[in-house]
């Protein structure tokens, strides 16, 4: 595939099936997963082979989509939507995007008389999402890049690419389109344990557009930005409450401490579509904790006794007084507050209708 999403293309829609390349067998296999029902998707978010926020909220409409398409032909449709909207808001806690794509596609849905039409809202919503992306993700690294220093070494974490949000990336956009305007240097990509979106998914993105890269393990980064070779740290976001608070994939807030400690500025890249006005601060985001097997076993094999007691948090949160901004498709909050933060979203729905 080719065109504006390069040589692989995350998420794709054709009407009656929503496909999607299986995160869970890369870096090795490039294999594509057809999910035809809502079911398929929600066992894809569920299993990590779809993943990222964004790419999470487009998908949770595809499912949607896919809910109708199923139904029996005398069955109740509003009824069949309510069913598979709950059944995809019960995959992921953290990441707003999935909640807030299911609202966008409950109001647009409202004014459908007949279960025809409302496939034609949802069909449409989906290329319209998968579209949208696109110059969403443009427009932060469009902001971001100018952030940069000339010649800037960049610590991400996690995976923020096209795989996170099927189109062009967010933290990792930014680092594309430096890297487009000769403005990067290098990128540290941290290793992102137990589900090493970063080795397996970041290196092998950064590998494909031909970025220069250093894989370390997420112990490392504090080291590398003691040494003096970090000179910015971008990381994606999976819910911005109200007050700037921000979380994402864990180990986000240890690098943000180091990060202060070093004096290193620390941005986030995210899209509108993750911001919850609705949530005031950090204390309020639902941390989804996942299965004590991510961290016991390592492709694999077993790393500890398995009948060791795992915590196993898949996320934290960054006190937005640790965040030097925020970068948006909207523009960018430097040192976010309510405040700020309340004027953008303000903003943005003002030139939205
Ligand atoms: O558990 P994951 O892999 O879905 O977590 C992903 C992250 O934390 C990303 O940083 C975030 O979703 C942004 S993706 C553009």
């Amino acid at each position: 595939m080719s065109g504006q999403h390069g040589t692989y293309r995350p998420l794709r829609w054709t009407g009656d099936a929503f496909v999607i390349l299986d995160q869970t067998a890369l870096p090795h296999d490039e294999r594509y997963l057809e999910c035809r029902t809502v079911d398929d998707v929600a066992a894809a978010i569920e299993q990590m082979r779809v993943r990222g926020a964004p790419a999470i909220g487009i998908s949770a409409v595809a499912g949607l989509a896919l809910a109708l398409r199923e139904r029996g032909a005398d069955s109740d449709w509003r009824a069949i939507l309510d069913e598979a909207a709950r059944r995809l808001a019960a995959t992921r806690p953290t990441a707003v995007d999935l909640f807030n794509a299911l609202e966008v596609a409950r109001s647009r849905v409202a004014t459908a008389r007949t279960a025809e039409e409302a496939e034609q809202i949802l069909d449409r919503l989906v290329e319209e999402l998968l579209e949208r992306q696109w110059s969403i993700d443009q427009a932060i690294a469009q902001h971001g890049a100018g952030l940069l220093p000339h010649g800037a070494r960049v610590l991400t974490h996690c995976n923020t690419g096209a795989l996170g949000t099927g189109a062009y990336g967010t933290a990792l956009g930014i680092i594309r389109r430096a890297h487009e305007l000769g403005r990067l240097r290098h990128v540290w990509v941290t290793e992102t344990r137990p589900r090493q979106q970063g080795a397996r998914l970041t290196t092998w993105e950064l590998r494909r557009v031909g970025i220069a890269h250093t894989l370390i393990v997420d112990g490392a980064a504090a080291w590398i930005m003691a040494r003096g070779e970090v000179d910015v740290v971008i990381v994606g976001a999976d819910r911005v409450a109200a007050n700037g608070d921000v979380a994402n994939k864990i180990g986000t807030l240890a690098l943000a401490v180091a990060a202060e400690r070093f004096r290193i500025p620390f941005y986030v890249a995210a899209p509108l579509s993750t911001f919850d006005p609705h949530t005031p601060d950090g204390r309020s985001i639902p941390i989804e904790e996942r299965d004590k097997a991510e961290v016991l076993r390592l492709n694999g094999g077993w790393v500890a006794p398995a009948d060791t007691t795992v915590l196993n948090p898949a996320f934290d949160v960054t006190p937005a007084s640790l965040i030097t901004g925020i970068v948006t498709e909207a523009g960018v909050v430097l040192s976010p507050d309510e405040r700020k933060i309340a004027a953008l979203l303000g903003a943005a729905t003002r030139d939205r209708t």
